[in-house]
């Protein structure tokens, strides 16, 4: 990020808080970028880029979970593998949000599957006993806890409805994390 781009934003060099009237006239034009206004500022293509990487990271999950829940329902413990559907529908809601999001910062959500798992943070597995399945979600889920982390601190206040969201996102799977942890070993 350059100088220049971290100060057009900013207070006025008079120190006071005002509104900058001109771009709030602004708005009322360009009526084609919806919910973007001038004060969004220089970031909706990074940040489209770090959601579409969270969507291919939400989908790549729900696939995962997938794949465990109907492979060991039944076998050992059903009620564990209850709990991956649960989680498989959770990030599913997770991959809607993201993508209504992108759409509304006038991005193409890319649902792509020849590429998503280049772009996910998070990895499949085809585990085919409880124990590593519930370690490979685990060790999913805390990448996932730690680049939501990341992406909230990179976003700052400069898109304070995408943080919001990436914010719930974040305290969901750091559930999924706490509940993995403890059925490990069970
Ligand atoms: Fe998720
Ligand atoms: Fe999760």
């Amino acid at each position: 990020m350059t100088q220049q781009q971290n100060t057009a934003h900013a207070a006025p060099a008079s120190g006071r808080l005002q509104l900058d009237e001109a771009a709030i006239r602004a708005a009322g034009q360009r009526l084609d970028d919806g919910a973007v206004t001038p004060g969004f500022g220089p970031w909706r293509d990074d940040i489209v880029k770090l959601l579409n990487d969270a969507l291919a990271t939400e989908l790549v999950c729900i696939l995962r979970y997938k794949r465990h829940y109907f492979t060991a329902n039944g076998v050992q413990s059903p009620a564990i593998a209850d709990e991956f559907l649960v989680h498989a529908n959770e990030e599913s809601a997770h991959a809607d949000k993201i993508a209504e999001r992108i759409v509304q910062l006038g991005g193409e959500p890319d649902f792509a599957p020849s590429h998503l798992l280049e772009r996910s943070h998070a990895g499949y597995d085809a585990s085919t006993d409880l124990q590593s399945m519930v370690r490979a979600n685990l060790v999913a889920e805390r990448i996932a806890v730690e680049s939501y982390r990341q992406m909230i601190n990179l976003i700052g206040d400069k898109d304070p409805t995408t943080r919001r969201m990436l914010e719930e996102i974040l305290a969901q799977e750091e559930e999924h994390a706490d509940e993995l942890k403890d059925w490990l070993g069970h």
